[in-house]
């Protein structure tokens, strides 16, 4: 069993690694949406969730790092992004870091979403017309009790109505945001 001093120092060279492929592909438009979350701040914040959740999920995992520190620190770990490149890359990086998190190509907004602007619904940079990838975990959104995301500064509504609508009775959302760092908000009945 590794240390908490070992695990961080294998999740800085994941996310070094993480970082060349971010900018080697910049341009590519698979990138177009992406931009890292603070690496560290992320680990601390699981670190103070372990014990109180199983089930993870990340909300457009990207290069998969957030899913594959989840999973090393024994959360049953998922990740659903919506550029096939982008999974394919967190799968490399998923092996190479000896986790077994799970990635899917689709949307993390499940189908039956019904996109309502009166209650906030707003999308900058998340996509909002592709298919869900929950079939493909086969898990439901209500399966897990803890969902990671990043979303854009006025796209938390949209998160949050999702969650209200189909999140489980217990689940919380771990979200990080450029500007007002991360954020533990509970949707529990
Ligand atoms: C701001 S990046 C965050 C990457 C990573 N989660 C992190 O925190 O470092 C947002 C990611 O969500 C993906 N994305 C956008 N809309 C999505 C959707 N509806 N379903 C799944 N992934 C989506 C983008 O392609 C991008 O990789």
């Amino acid at each position: 069993m590794e240390t908490d001093d070992q695990l961080l120092a294998e999740f800085r060279q994941l996310w070094a690694d993480a970082d060349r492929i971010w900018e080697r592909e910049d341009k590519h438009p698979a990138f177009e949406a992406y931009v890292s979350a603070d690496y560290l701040s992320v680990f601390q914040n699981l670190q103070n969730l372990k014990g109180q959740a199983v089930s993870f999920l990340e909300w457009g995992s990207g290069l998969g790092v957030v899913t594959i520190m989840a999973s090393r620190m024994g959360f049953d770990a998922y990740g659903i992004e919506a550029e096939s490149n982008l999974v394919d890359y967190s799968m490399d990086l998923a092996e190479a870091y000896g986790s077994d998190a799970q990635m899917v190509h689709g949307s993390f907004i499940p189908d039956e979403f019904v996109w309502n602007p009166a209650n906030g619904d707003e999308a900058i940079r998340t996509t909002i017309d592709a298919p869900d990838g929950y079939a493909q975990l086969d898990l439901d959104l209500c399966d897990f009790d803890l969902i990671y995301a990043y979303p854009w500064p006025t796209e938390h509504a949209l998160y949050h109505n999702i969650l209200r609508e189909f999140g489980g009775p217990n689940v919380r959302l771990l979200s990080y945001d450029a500007r007002e760092g991360i954020a533990l908000v509970p949707f529990g009945v």
